[in-house]
């Protein structure tokens, strides 16, 4: 006997309302990648401990992996795709890109997405606040130095 079942989920990304099927078990991550070809969002871990997942659910930073995607349901998602207009840079991604903020880019929509959330909580007041408003997400490359920088200098903007 099969366990599989589909429900029409509907989800709203970048201010785009998408109506899909889904197995009700598909996380948030996998139904942005695999189902609305979003592949901005990055699947590092899988299980709440990189934070490349990350994205914004009405503004506020949630871990995709770790969600449903049924969960999302009525909420506002954004990723890195939908977060500037097109064809400019948010404020954000710019100061990663002056500040050399990256280096393989895997984990820089994750963090750029974590350091828009962290600015708005008002958890950029210092290079020590950012580091641990920002330790959910890892840079294996180890760019942290630049990563705060970046988040430092989007802050007093
Ligand atoms: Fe979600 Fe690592 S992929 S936290
Ligand atoms: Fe490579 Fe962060 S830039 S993991």
């Amino acid at each position: 006997m099969s366990s599989h079942h589909t429900e029409q989920t509907t989800l709203t990304v970048n201010g785009e309302v998408r109506s899909f099927p889904v197995d009700p078990r598909t996380t948030l991550v996998d139904a942005l990648r695999e189902r609305l070809g979003l592949t901005g969002t990055k699947k590092g871990c899988d299980r709440g401990e990189c934070g490349a997942c990350t994205v914004l659910l009405d503004g506020k930073r949630v871990l995709s992996c770790m969600m449903l995607a049924v969960a999302a349901e009525g909420a506002s998602i954004t990723t890195i795709e939908g977060l500037s207009a097109e064809g400019e840079l948010h404020p954000v991604q710019r100061a990663f890109h002056v500040n050399d903020a990256f280096q393989c880019g895997f984990c820089t929509p994750g963090q750029v997405l974590s350091a828009v959330a962290c600015i708005q909580e008002g958890h950029a007041g210092s290079p020590e606040e950012i580091k641990e408003w920002m330790s959910g997400n890892i840079c294996r490359c180890a760019a942290y130095p630049q990563i705060v920088a970046a988040v430092t200098e989007a802050s007093v903007q």
